[in-house]
């Protein structure tokens, strides 16, 4: 974990995204600058906590409803349940947990899981260990996800995904960038927004 000063980012990200022009201000990292983990107040932790256990919470609701789609239905039917599941799911976790969540990546399967402002940067960086940052009041987090053997029915090489698969996922999302991952890759992240306390 990083122990890079808040200002240190602001100033880098400033001075790399900018292409050299610096005039209009940086979406990407807006108000919030990275935290070290062991550097959380007793406060932040607290909102670290709230977006674990929000996270734990998705994660848990997503594979439960996968496997059993998965198991019922067979694959195909189960890239529906996520398409339309996946984003109800996620506002349901974000209502009940108090906090925003979502999934992102650099190779998305829906373009509309493009990440939040601050993370953008994060994402392009491919972090690989979780990160914490904070604007004095919220706190966000961008926690990795790798692949397990089970995602690979949908998201590892092309000839290891069933025809019916790669059809069911060319009519659902013709942008698809999300195969050729192999078991253990980074796949993306659950993004947190935790509001002020
Ligand atoms: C049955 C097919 C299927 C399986 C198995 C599957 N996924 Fe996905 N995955 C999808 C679909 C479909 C989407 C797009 C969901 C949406 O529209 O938001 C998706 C989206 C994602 C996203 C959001 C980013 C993006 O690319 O849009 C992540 C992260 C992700 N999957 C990770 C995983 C992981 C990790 C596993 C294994 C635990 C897994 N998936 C298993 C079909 C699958």
């Amino acid at each position: 974990m990083q122990r890079t000063p808040v200002l240190v980012v602001l100033l880098l990200a400033a001075l790399t995204s900018g292409g050299g022009c610096g005039r209009s201000p940086d979406p990407a990292l807006t108000g919030f600058g990275e935290v070290a983990e062991q550097k959380l107040t007793s406060q932040q932790a607290a909102q670290r906590d709230q977006a674990l256990a929000a996270r734990d919470d998705l994660a848990a609701q997503l594979s439960g409803r996968l496997l059993e789609t998965l198991a019922t239905q067979g694959p195909a039917a189960a890239i529906a349940v996520c398409a339309e599941e996946a984003p109800r799911i996620a506002a349901e976790v974000s209502d009940k947990h108090g906090i925003s969540i979502g999934r992102t990546s650099f190779r998305l399967r829906n373009p509309q899981n493009k990440p939040p402002a601050w993370a953008t940067d994060l994402v392009r960086r491919r972090v690989v260990e979780p990160v914490f940052l904070t604007d004095g009041q919220r706190l966000a987090a961008l926690l990795p996800i790798r692949l397990q053997a089970a995602c690979l029915t949908c998201h590892g090489p092309a000839e290891d995904i069933a025809p019916e698969v790669r059809q069911a996922l060319a009519a659902n999302y013709p942008q698809d960038r999300a195969r050729d991952f192999r078991e253990g890759a980074l796949r993306g992240w659950f993004w947190v927004e935790v509001p002020a306390p």
